[in-house]
């Protein structure tokens, strides 16, 4: 259950949660386009083609269609469990390398001793959406999780730690950036809806969602192994 109306993106959303960032046009539009021709350049360059997941219990397959860059990739597998693999599920290629633009993103706003070793890539079309979930696959759970919207708006939902939590939405906009750090990591989120036509930025039209995780604890974060 909503408790506010969806949030139509003038301004900042009041009363956002600690942890919870919500940077409106982080990217301008000269900068969208450089980023997601830069992307899909690297996915085609890579041989790791959207490809959609299939659902842990039902197997169904999910409506949005992803693919990966960075060393390791989130895949959502009904038969293997989801979770990250180094190479393309279908082609066997290892995953692009992730941007700069987007290295520099995450040193500005993760706030974490580490590069980001995973930027899941999500393509929404007109009719897609993303239930509600927790990123919580990674080992790294103390690092924020980064995400970048580009194309079509997206109606945003943010509950909490619990699935029954009272939820709020924000309508995300292409350029818009949000980070889930902090105690915010364990909130449960989703994508409602998709605004169709709102954007010309994404090729035959859609949303394109970035998200950067890191996975694995950095080794300056790992335990000390103290002997005898
Ligand atoms: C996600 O939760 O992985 C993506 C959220 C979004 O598309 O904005
Ligand atoms: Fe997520």
């Amino acid at each position: 259950m909503a408790l506010e109306l969806p949030f139509d993106g003038a301004g900042v959303p009041p009363d956002l949660p600690p942890g919870f960032q919500y940077l409106p046009q982080r990217f301008d539009a000269a900068a969208q386009k450089a980023l997601l021709d830069e992307v899909l350049a690297a996915i085609d360059a890579a041989g790791t083609p959207f490809a959609h997941g299939t659902m842990p219990r039902t197997g169904a397959r999910l409506s949005v269609a992803g693919t990966n860059l960075g060393p390791l990739g989130w895949l959502a597998d009904q038969r293997k469990g989801n979770g990250y693999v180094r190479h393309h599920p279908e082609t066997g290629r290892p995953w692009a390398p992730i941007p700069a633009a987007l290295l520099a993103l995450w040193d500005e706003v993760a706030d974490y001793p580490a590069e980001p070793e995973a930027c899941l890539v999500n393509y929404y079309d007109a009719k897609a959406k993303l239930a509600l979930h927790v990123d919580w696959d990674e080992e790294a759970t103390d690092a924020a999780v980064v995400s970048v919207s580009l194309g079509d708006d997206a109606l945003f939902r943010l509950g909490g730690p619990r699935r029954g939590d009272p939820t709020r939405s924000m309508r995300l906009k292409s350029g818009d950036v949000v980070v889930l750090g902090g105690p915010s990591r364990r909130r449960h989120h989703g994508v409602d809806r998709i605004y169709p036509g709102v954007s010309d930025l994404v090729p035959g039209g859609g949303r394109i969602n970035l998200t950067l995780r890191r996975v694995t604890i950095p080794r300056i974060l790992a335990k000390p192994f103290i002997s005898g």
